[in-house]
This record gives C-alpha cells, structure tokens and sequence, in this order.
C-alpha cells in the first residue's frame, strides 16, 4: 500500500524524504492506488519553470466526477455526500447522498448540454452557498465544460470584468441570496453585469429566496423545470490529465485580475491527498469547511477532496453572526461536526464576544480545527485552542494560494507537533526555499527571507487564463527556476515556517486577497480624485484594513470630506465589492514619491501603521516636504 495515511511523525519524515528523492515514483503509486482512471498515464512529470510548463500524468484519462462520486456508488450510496445547512437555524438542513448527488450532478450536466455547453466551454457560477453551487461545479466537470466560480460578494463590475475574461457563453445563478437577517439581489447584480456581456446567451436561474425577478426572454431560464425534466443519467466526459477543470479569479498587484487556471488530473490527486491528511478525516467523520465555494478553499476543501474521499462534507449558506454569535458553535454541536476549517478573521470576530456563546453547546465531536487565508496571530490562536478545541484538538494553520491549488504547509494533526503561528513543515512533495534579495537561496535555520517553492507539485496552476506571459513574469521571473510565491517567511530552528505576510502589493483583509491596484483604479475613477495610495494598516477583526491617501483635484477641494468618503467607499462597493471598502481615508496634498514617480508605500504603510516614528532616509524623495504633512494628519 502507498502511503496514502500518514500516521506518526516518523512516517511524515519518512515518506516526506520519499516524495522528495523520487517524486515521480512517490505521485504515481499514489496516483495509482487510490483514483480511478479510464487510461493511465504515459509520463508522471514533465516541467519546465522557464517557460513555465508544468504537466502531471500525461496521457491519462479520467473524469475527476467519476472519482468524487460514481465510484462511491456502490460502497457509498447512502452516505451523506453534502450536509447543507441553511442560513435561517429553524430551516431544516439537507442531507443529500452520493447517490442523490450523483443523479442531480447528471441532471444538471445534462441540462448545460441542452443549453448547447460542451467540453471546453467556460461557464460563470454566480450562486450563494446553496446545494446548486456544489452541483453545478460538479455539472461543468462532468461534461468537460470549465467553471468559473466568481464569489457572490462580487460586485456587478467585477462580475463582468470575469465574465468577459474568460469568455464565459453561460451563467448560473439564483434570485437573490440569503445573508444572515439580509438578503442579496443577485440576479439584479448579474442583470446589470450582463449589459457589458455581449457572449452570455444563456442565464440559469436557480430559486432561493423567492423574490420578484425579471426575466430576459431569450436569455433567462429558470433552472428547476429544466431539471426536473432532464434526464438523470449522463455519461461523463473523457478528460486529458492536464485539460484544465476550472478557472478562478485571484487578485494581483496589478489591475486585472487572475484568472488561475487548474487542470485535471494533478488537482484531484493533490487535493484529495492534502484533505485525508492535513485533516486525518475517517469515514464518518462529518467534516466543515466555512469558507465559501467562491474561494479556492471551497473548491478544493468543501467540493473536490472531500467528495474525492467520499466524505461529508457540510455546506454553510450563512454568517457566524446570525442568528447570533454562537451560529457556529451550534451546528458543530447540531451535526457533531468532527473537523472545522475557518479563518482568523472569524476567530477574532468571535472571540471578541461572550464566552457564554461557545459554553452553551457540546464541542466534545471535534477533533480537528483548521485555519487559512492569513496569519493566525498568537492570541487568536490560543482562544481558538482553548475554548473551541479544549486544548484537546490540534490546530492545523494551513498556508497555501489560490495558485497552489492544495495546501503546502501545515502541520498534519496528531503528527506534527504544532506552535502558536507557524504552519510547521512542508506538506508532502513539497520543496520550499527561502530567497534572499539578491535572488540567493538561504539555507539553514533560524532565517528568514522570500518564499519561493523549487519543485513542481501536482495541483500547481498551470498559467493565467489568457496570458501566459504574465503567468511567467508574476510568478517565474523573480527568482530563475523556482516559483515565487509573494510571501515572506520564516524557518525556525527547528525548521518550522512561518508565514510573515505579503511581500507584494497584495493586501489580505478578512482572508480575502486584495490587489491595491484595483481598488485604486476605481477611486481614481471619481470626479473629485487626482490620484490615490491604498496600503494595509493592522487591524484586530480583519487582520489588516484598508487606508486610503487621496489628492483631490483642485474642483474637489471645496467638497465636504465626509460625505467624499462616503461616496469613494461607494464607488468601491460598485466596482469591486463591499469587502474592498476603506476604513480609513485621509485627503492628503501629495504622495511620497522617488525620483522615478513610484509611490514610496514603505512609508504610507508605517503611517497608517502608527509606526511613523522612523522612516528612515526620505531625503532622496521628489517630495520630502509631503511626508510630514501626511504624518501630522494621519488618521
Ligand atoms: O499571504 C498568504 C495568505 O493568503 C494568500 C493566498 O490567498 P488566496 O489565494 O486568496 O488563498 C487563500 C486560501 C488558501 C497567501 O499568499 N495565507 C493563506 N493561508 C495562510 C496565509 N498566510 C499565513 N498563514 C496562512 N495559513
């Protein structure tokens, strides 16, 4: 048997050395024991990071629906495949089967077919976290088409800046969404997004909140009849091995965003593998993954590699706040959740709160308690482990990218012995390095530098939807022959990593990624701004916030501040999405410039830091004078 279960330390060490000398032999006896595949492989690997070219089980065929559900059929019929639990409590939660699942998948796939959806074709999901989100992923999988889930916090712009990148011809969607006590237009959202969408013929609207919707005649069709009356069966598409499965959008440090494209085969076998051990699931284990599908956590973590292991897997529609701040804790207790995969942002939201609200349910099911999107800081993490996990569970802190596909470092509960903020050691097949400035390797302990990864592993994007230069330039330029990462980080003495944050104009607010560059694209855009800097500043909730310096043009100057900060949150809101909003802005007469015009962020970030006390020499500034003006009047 392959080591498909890692169980001691020894063996992590053992196998982890295995992965390592010999990382074809290693994937492709994994590959092999534990996946079903129409036609093997002819090659495990072949790479390139000049190119960068990255190829995983060439030659194979497969569908990675026939791994995540028909082969579960006969041992796994009527197990729970999703456990849905609704966004209102008193609503009753959903326990569908693999069996169900699979027959709905069928009926969705063919229902993408009659509306002219064939392999290759790229369809938009635009769907709250309701039982039709996970099945159309599923649907667009079996027949070969490529999804691409945008987050139904999206605003309309952002919607159909995506849409249009990836020439999506179909869109799913819903009437509107639940959110805690509110609820969320959606269709008017994508409505509105469309105007700008000339190659969308076809909208599938799936009903959830029961709302007046208009219907575009020609375009709009609700999805449920279609449904109903679609055949149950549908036989699933042959896929090459790197034939991509899905597109997702990730922010960068320049406007667009990324469309991260992930192919077939090397994406299940990683994903799948990273979920049996980064959460040490058992068969009936009931396993909960907060995060949303729009994400690549949903994707890889609540649909692919838990279905792949035939798990549970618990899809939540709605807040931790709703009904109250004990929602969580109440459905761990409802469903004896076993393992739970949250973000520090939510951590800290809750632990602000009584304490009555987590002692009033039975937390004795969990076992496992994970943690992803950002840096878990120290106090976060200790009432995460004492009050949730009782000090009895181990806290995997599970650092990876939408880029990655899978996680790539965390510890493996009950193997790794953990430490407050660090994700511990390389998960298996995994090669880090940590990158000095000069584009040196850093080797031995107790340093720190850039993160780069030096081998490719299975469940790597493999380019950027459209443009492969950039792929190459963002991620392959950097440092020759390794894969920069944007992180910092450090290795302890003991060889543990911790991530220390973002390198790059990338700023994490609440788990979420956010390019600077978008955010001030669109303030730029409002009548009354000159230009605008957006950096990061810390903050006790979200991680970080947002804090914005803006010069105004001379026809802003006599408007009230008030109400053009309310007006630029606005306009973000529009164009990107509320989570992109600031917490801060402050109307400045300039920006801290170098010679060359490029925005000295270094020194915008300490100010809104409160940390303005050394900036070190700004003396080779254009325009030293700004830097105390902006100090004095820092908010
Ligand atoms: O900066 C790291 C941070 O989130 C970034 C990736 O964001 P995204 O592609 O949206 O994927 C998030 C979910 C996988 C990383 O470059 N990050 C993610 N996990 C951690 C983290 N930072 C510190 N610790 C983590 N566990």
């Amino acid at each position: 048997m392959s080591n498909y279960h890692i169980k001691h330390l020894e063996e992590y060490y053992q196998v982890y050395r295995k992965s390592v000398r010999d990382p074809e032999a290693f994937w492709e006896e994994i590959a092999e024991e534990h996946f079903v595949w129409r036609k093997k492989w002819d090659k495990v690997l072949s790479w390139d990071f000049k190119k960068p070219e990255v190829k995983w089980f060439e030659g194979a065929r497969l569908n990675i629906t026939e791994n995540c559900l028909d082969r579960h059929l006969p041992t796994r019929g009527t197990k729970t495949a999703i456990l849905f639990e609704p966004n209102d409590p008193s609503e009753e939660a959903q326990h569908i089967t693999y069996r169900q699942l699979h027959e709905k998948v069928c009926r969705m796939a063919n229902v993408l077919k009659d509306q002219g959806i064939g392999k290759g074709d790229r369809v938009c999901v635009y769907l709250p976290m309701i039982p039709e989100l996970a099945i159309t992923v599923l649907a667009c999988a079996r027949i070969g088409a490529i999804h691409s889930v945008v987050f139904a916090g999206f605003s309309s712009n952002a919607l159909s800046t995506r849409i249009n990148d990836s020439d999506c011809k179909l869109v799913v969607t819903s009437d509107g969404s639940y959110r805690g006590s509110k609820t969320i237009d959606l269709k008017g959202i994508v409505d509105s997004a469309l105007k700008d969408c000339p190659g969308v013929k076809t909208v599938l609207v799936a009903k959830r909140i029961g709302s007046e919707v208009s219907m575009k005649s020609g375009r709009d069709l609700w999805l449920e009849p279609l449904v109903e009356d679609a055949y149950a069966d549908c036989n699933a598409e042959l896929m090459e091995a790197e034939d991509p499965l899905f597109i997702l959008y990730t922010s960068g440090s320049t406007g667009k965003p990324k469309g991260m494209v992930h192919s077939c085969a090397g994406y299940m076998v990683y994903s799948a593998y990273t979920f049996k051990n980064i959460f040490q699931y058992k068969e009936d284990d009931i396993y909960w993954c907060t995060a949303d599908i729009g994400w690549i956590t949903g994707h890889s973590y609540i649909v692919y590699g838990p279905l792949a292991n035939g798990a549970t897997t618990v899809m939540f529609e709605g807040v931790p706040s709703y009904p109250d701040f004990g929602r969580f804790w109440e459905v761990v207790q409802k469903h004896k959740i076993n393992q739970f995969y949250t973000a520090p942002t939510a951590i800290r939201a809750l632990a602000k709160e009584s304490l009555d609200f987590v002692e009033k349910y039975d937390l004795s099911s969990l076992k496992v308690l994970g943690s992803v999107g950002e840096p878990i800081n120290e106090e976060a993490w200790h009432w995460y482990n004492n009050n949730i996990g009782k000090g009895k569970s181990p806290i995997v802190d599970t650092w990876w990218q939408t880029e990655t596909g899978g996680i790539m470092i965390s510890p493996i509960p009950y193997v790794t012995p953990t430490t407050p903020t660090y994700a511990t050691l390389p998960f298996i097949g995994i090669q880090p390095a940590l990158m000095d400035e000069e584009g040196k390797e850093i080797k031995g302990n107790q340093v720190d530098g850039r993160l780069c990864i030096k081998f490719p592993w299975p469940s790597m994007a493999r380019t950027i939807w459209g443009d492969h230069d950039r792929y190459r330039d963002t991620y392959f330029s950097a440092y020759e022959n390794k894969y920069f990462t944007g992180d910092g980080a450090l290795r302890d003495a003991v060889g543990y990593y911790r991530i220390t944050g973002r390198v790059d104009d990338v700023i994490i607010v609440s788990g979420h990624n956010l390019g600077t560059a978008p955010i001030e694209d669109s303030i730029n855009e409002h009548p009354a701004v000159a230009e605008s800097a957006i950096v990061g500043f810390p903050h006790d909730v979200k991680g970080n916030a947002l804090y914005g310096f803006i010069i105004l043009k001379e026809t802003g100057e006599s408007r009230d501040r008030d109400n053009l900060r309310k007006e630029v949150n606005q306009q973000i809101t529009e164009q990107i999405g509320p989570i992109a909003k600031l917490d801060k802005i402050q109307f400045v007469p300039g920006l801290p410039k170098t010679r060359s015009g490029k925005i000295m962020r270094r020194i915008l970030r300490k100010i809104a830091g409160k940390d303005a006390e050394n900036l070190g020499d700004i003396s080779t500034l254009l325009n030293p004078e700004v830097v105390k003006e902006i100090k004095d009047n820092a908010l």
